[in-house]
């Protein structure tokens, strides 16, 4: 639904932000963007907006040019934009009144505004919130999300959300998010913390304005050392797992969510303990090299067959 071909953006100091990216955004993807801070992360998020556009190339989204400015508003029924800083986002004192701004950009009559909002704020379980001052941060980063899905747009590009969020507020917007994303909604994550879309389809890592690889979800762990050399820190259960692997302990997870990775750790010691005769047996040592120590991300090709050790 979003694509964009052949994309340069320099701004006006002649700061050249992005080059040569080519990326497309199928309805319904989870896409997660990953760089580290200046890699080009809110300059891209802001032209596959349609909020900027490319100085080279091309933004589209379902077929309109993010150029075609008497096609603005089109544009932002299909896509919406939320910032790391809420209050940036948030300009009214009562939040009925922030949501309400946008419907009424676009046209709609108030009988049908009260309707969405009262839908919208029920959705995210702010119904309660009514003046934006008295928020925290996480509070106003939902209202800020309400605003932009209250437009009813296919996909929401979200530029580090939970930036300046504590770890509750952090923890209740990510699950704002999957939720929207079950629901259909597309959704483009922009952030430089991998562990945050690590259920993300797929991962697209940016360095220097330019897109330096392009991983489907199953396909990171056997590359996390580009991760490394795009300057973001792995994951730690993806760590965790990879250096286990080197040691000869291949637990293969399918989701990374810690549940889900303790369930499979968790059966390969069963496996283990049960030995291949069913009579309970101690793991096999792997000898501890220096190499194994400091070389965390040699690649094994293959890897070992899970249960090998047992
Ligand atoms: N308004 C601006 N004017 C000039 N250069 C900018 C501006 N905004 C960002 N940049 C530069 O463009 C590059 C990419 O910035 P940005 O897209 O904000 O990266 P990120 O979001 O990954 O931190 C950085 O080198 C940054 O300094
Ligand atoms: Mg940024």
């Amino acid at each position: 639904m979003i694509s964009a071909q052949n994309v340069d953006y320099r701004y006006p100091s002649g700061k050249r932000a992005l080059s040569g990216i080519n990326l497309s955004v199928e309805r319904g993807e989870f896409v997660a963007v990953v760089g580290h801070n200046g890699s080009g992360k809110s300059t891209l998020a802001l032209l596959l907006s349609g909020l900027e556009y490319p100085t080279k190339g091309e933004v589209t989204v379902n077929g309109i040019s993010t150029r075609q400015k008497n096609r603005f508003l089109e544009l932002r029924k299909q896509v919406g934009i939320v910032f790391q800083n809420p209050e940036n986002q948030l300009v009214f004192e009562k939040v009925r009144d922030d949501i309400t701004f946008g419907l009424k950009n676009i046209g709609l009559e108030q009988e049908a505004i009260d309707r969405r909002i009262d839908a919208i704020t029920r959705k995210l379980h702010i119904e309660h919130f009514t003046d934006s001052f008295a928020l925290s941060m996480g509070q106003k980063q939902r209202v800020a999300i309400a605003s932009v899905l209250a437009m009813e747009p296919e996909c929401i590009i979200f530029d580090e959300p939970t930036a300046m969020l504590d770890p509750k507020g952090k923890k209740e917007i990510h699950k704002v998010i999957v939720e929207l994303h079950e629901q259909g909604l597309t959704i483009v994550y922009v952030t430089n913390v991998i562990d945050e879309v690590l259920s993300a389809d797929r991962i697209v890592i940016l360095e220097n304005g330019v897109i330096k690889g392009e991983y489907r979800r199953g396909e990171l762990f056997d590359n996390i050392g580009h991760l490394r050399e795009a300057g973001l820190e792995p994951p730690l259960i993806m760590d965790l797992l990879f250096r286990l692997k080197q040691r000869g302990v291949n637990v293969v997870v399918k989701r990374w969510a810690i549940e889900d990775v303790v369930d499979e750790l968790a059966g390969y010691i069963e496996q283990c303990r049960a030995g291949p005769s069913g009579i309970e047996q101690p793991p096999t040592e792997q000898p501890r090299t220096e190499q194994s120590r400091t070389e965390p991300y040699r690649a094994v090709p293959g890897g070992v067959p899970h249960g090998e050790l047992c």
